[in-house]
């Protein structure tokens, strides 16, 4: 029987809430294929820090580096500045692991209402490629003259050829497993260095790809076709900070961000992955247990999926489809009253 191990990092705030529901639903999916996951918890957060001054223990990145994927739920508390723990744990991992495809999904499930007027289940359904690891997150700049009322701050994107045509790359691949067709998102008019660049590369890489549709579409008027029509979309493809933005858009227009689920793949394999919801930690709902866990669940299924577990992958999106279709339970975000437990219960009585 084929065992996983597993890195599991609640993190802060909804983070270990959602988690907890997601490590339930997989561990039991997993067993469609015969396989075992074993679950190691690591208490790295925001509170960790508050203890012991890190985010992680010295050995840190051996220790996530001897598992076979990370499941991820959010960092970020209201009381530690943001940057400290997303700049000490996740964009380093994203960086340092080779994380560079950020696959989001977004799809309208039956049972779903769309704040969209008029969108039938199925009729929202695209892929986000996200360029993972260098672009506007790349930390390269500084600050002078710091507090003083002459103070400058320089932050500097990167765009490598090889960065844009390997996001483009996977783009353009995932859209043959689709409805071929790939929107590359660009502000070529405004950055006419990075994005310059990256229309370039798109065009390089749309030549190996003549089966696929390719279409460019500047990043302001994409966020409008994303509420306009957002039918006409299949796979995008976009720089580091435009697949933030536009992942967020996308998941609520698909009804809730508590349904939007992501993967941070190293497709050589070479580092483990990373899955986890794109949400963060929502303090404003922290604690009172009604976070929406099935986008930590359906990040934990492309988990299954990229472990090569297709059958508890498939089991799991089946799970939560049939959940939603139900219409209940619902937690808050989606209209109901439900909490997050018994959300992750109906989830396992499907499965
Ligand atoms: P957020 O995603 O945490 O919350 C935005 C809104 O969506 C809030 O109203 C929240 O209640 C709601 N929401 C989010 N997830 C939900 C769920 N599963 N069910 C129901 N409602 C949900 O974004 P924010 O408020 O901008 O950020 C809060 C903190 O999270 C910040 O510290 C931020 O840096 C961090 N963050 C972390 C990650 C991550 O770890 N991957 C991602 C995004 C934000
Ligand atoms: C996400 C989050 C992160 C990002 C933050 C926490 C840095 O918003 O995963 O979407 O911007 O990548
Ligand atoms: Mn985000």
């Amino acid at each position: 029987m084929p065992a996983f191990r597993i890195a599991v990092i609640g993190g802060d705030g909804i983070g270990p809430e959602v988690t907890e529901q997601a490590v339930r639903a997989a561990d039991r999916a997993a067993r469609r294929d015969g396989a075992t996951l074993d679950w190691n918890r690591l208490p790295w957060s925001s509170n960790y820090y508050r203890e012991t001054g890190r985010m992680m223990p010295d050995d840190g990145w051996d220790v996530l580096r001897r598992h076979d994927a990370i499941l991820f739920g959010a960092i970020g508390l209201p009381d530690v500045p943001d940057h400290i723990p997303v700049h000490s744990l996740l964009l380093p991992m994203r960086r340092r692991f080779d994380q560079y495809v950020n696959y989001r999904p977004a799809y309208l499930f039956e049972g779903v209402s769309s704040p969209l007027r008029d969108k039938p289940p199925g009729s929202i359904d695209m892929a986000v490629y996200r360029e993972n690891t260098e672009g506007e997150y790349a930390p390269i700049g500084g600050r002078l003259y710091q507090g003083m009322p002459d103070e400058v701050a320089v932050q500097t994107a990167v765009f490598t050829r090889r960065g844009c045509e390997r996001i483009m790359r996977a783009a353009f691949e995932g859209a043959r497993r689709r409805r071929k067709k790939v929107t590359s998102i660009t502000k070529s008019n405004a950055l006419v260095y990075g994005m310059v660049l990256w229309d370039e590369a798109f065009a390089t890489v749309a030549k190996d790809y003549p089966d696929v549709q390719a279409g460019s579409l500047l990043v302001d008027a994409a966020a409008m076709d994303l509420v306009r029509k957002p039918e006409a979309f299949d796979v995008l493809v976009a720089s580091n900070l435009f697949g933030d933005i536009l992942t967020d858009l996308a998941a609520i227009i698909t009804g809730s961000i508590g349904l939007g689920a992501s993967a941070n793949l190293n497709p050589e394999r070479k580092y483990p992955s990373l899955f986890e919801p794109l949400h963060g930690s929502a303090p404003d709902i922290a604690g009172q247990g009604i976070a929406n866990p099935l986008a930590a669940v359906l990040s934990a299924g492309l988990m299954l999926e990229h472990l090569g577990l297709p059958q508890g992958a498939a089991a799991l999106r089946a799970a939560v489809a049939k959940v939603l279709e139900a219409g209940q339970p619902k937690t808050p975000d989606l209209g109901g009253k439900a909490t997050t437990a018994e959300m992750g219960e109906a989830v396992l009585a499907a499965l």
